[in-house]
């Protein structure tokens, strides 16, 4: 098995590849990425000597060196994409350059070299935004707000016109939140994290009600194992572990973990069109695949909060630099909203209330 995986060097990709050669040490893993901001080769150093794995430096907009590099691939596992909403708010070229144009770019190379099957990555944020009531599934209409989720969205539709089209033998998962280890420290839960080890306040946007979906980056990884090798052709799977929270309940543990108080917390400008709630309903791929999650929330963020304090070398390096001009952009002219009312009712505003 050649497995060519686009976007190796970031958050997932790093989790996904480690997964893949540990269980499978004899699959030929060649790892695609541009290492742009979110791409970080450190985090596969240990992998450097392994016999079946490889590196190759390129974005997935050069559709000829990506032909080249195809050649015998049996399984394209395509990852790499922007990933971050708030800076999709700032600037959204780049999100349509890599997610749509990239991803035509990658399924091109894929029909030329007749790849065994084409998985493509992507989320839940492609069907919209839920109120307190419903889940996401595979016939969900899609409802993209923010031009991260359009750019994913319209790079699922090109995936699927392969199929139906050209016969390219995919399939495609949505995925709700992502965490674990080595995820980049712009987002909510390593954002959180980090920016308590060094002493600095944690900025929470709108009312903080917003609830996400979460799911531990290993159990996303065997979900995609599973429909790679067992996965119809042409199919969707949802993917979530059912484990909603709103991102106040999150801050709320994160602060208890970390052994510090409100006097952390500082309520910001909400973010533009945000989203309200994610929530996926997985019995697709519970029913016809067997899948479910292992790591349970408390554990996972548990884990999670340990490997940050135990990488501090890791993320100090990557919030450096470029980082720290997109947050001084991000969240320096941000205005400091005071929910007064919900710092006094931190125990009844824990629920998920939309
Ligand atoms: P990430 O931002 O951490 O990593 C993205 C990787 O893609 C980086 O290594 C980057 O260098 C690479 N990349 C970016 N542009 C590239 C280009 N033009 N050519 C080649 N490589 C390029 O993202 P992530 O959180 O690991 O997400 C990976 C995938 O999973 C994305 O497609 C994302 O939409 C999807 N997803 C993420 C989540 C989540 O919670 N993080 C949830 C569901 C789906
Ligand atoms: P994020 O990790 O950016 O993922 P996504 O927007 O793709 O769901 O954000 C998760 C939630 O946390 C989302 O509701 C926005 C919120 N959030 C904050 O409150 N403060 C922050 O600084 C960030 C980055 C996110």
């Amino acid at each position: 098995m050649k497995m060519l995986v686009t976007g190796g060097a970031g958050f997932i990709g790093t989790n996904f590849i480690k997964y893949i050669l540990k269980k499978y040490p004899y699959y030929a893993v060649i790892n695609y990425d541009k290492l742009t901001y979110a791409g970080n080769l450190e985090n596969l150093k240990d992998l450097e000597t392994h016999p079946n794995y490889s590196f190759v430096r390129g974005d997935i907009l050069n559709t000829e060196l990506l032909d080249y590099i195809m050649k015998g691939v049996d399984v394209v596992v395509h990852f790499a994409a922007e990933s971050h909403v708030d800076r999709s708010i700032m600037e959204a070229d780049v999100f349509v350059l890599t997610n749509v144009v990239g991803t035509f770019s990658v399924l091109e190379a894929a029909k030329k070299n007749n790849v065994k099957r084409f998985h493509h990555i992507s989320t839940d944020e492609v069907f919209g935004s839920l109120g307190a009531e419903g889940l996401f599934h595979e016939d969900t209409p899609y409802d993209p707000r923010s031009p991260y989720a359009s750019s994913k969205a319209a790079s699922d539709h090109l995936v699927r016109a392969y199929y139906h089209t050209h016969g390219l033998p995919i399939t495609v998962s949505n995925c709700s939140n992502n965490y674990g280890p080595y995820q980049f420290p712009e987002k909510l839960i390593p954002l959180f994290v980090t920016n308590l080890i060094e002493g600095k306040k944690v900025p929470l946007y709108g009312d903080g009600k917003n609830v996400r979906d979460w799911v531990h980056v290993s159990d996303h990884n065997e979900a995609v194992d599973l429909i790679i090798h067992e996965g119809k052709v042409g199919e969707t799977y949802c993917i979530g572990a059912q484990s909603e929270r709103t991102n106040r309940q999150i801050t709320d543990l994160i602060l208890a973990k970390m052994g510090v108080g409100e006097e952390m917390v500082e309520y910001v400008e909400d973010r533009k069109g945000h989203d309200r709630r994610y929530a996926i309903r997985p019995y697709k791929i519970m029913a016809e695949l067997g899948w479910k999650p292992r790591v349970s929330f408390e554990e996972g963020m548990e884990q999670t909060i340990n490997w940050y304090r135990e990488n501090q070398d890791w993320w100090k390096k990557v919030k450096s630099g470029e980082y720290l001009e997109y947050y001084e952009k991000q969240y320096g002219r941000k205005n400091v909203v005071v929910v007064q009312k919900n710092m006094e009712n931190n125990e009844k505003n824990s629920g998920i209330e939309i």
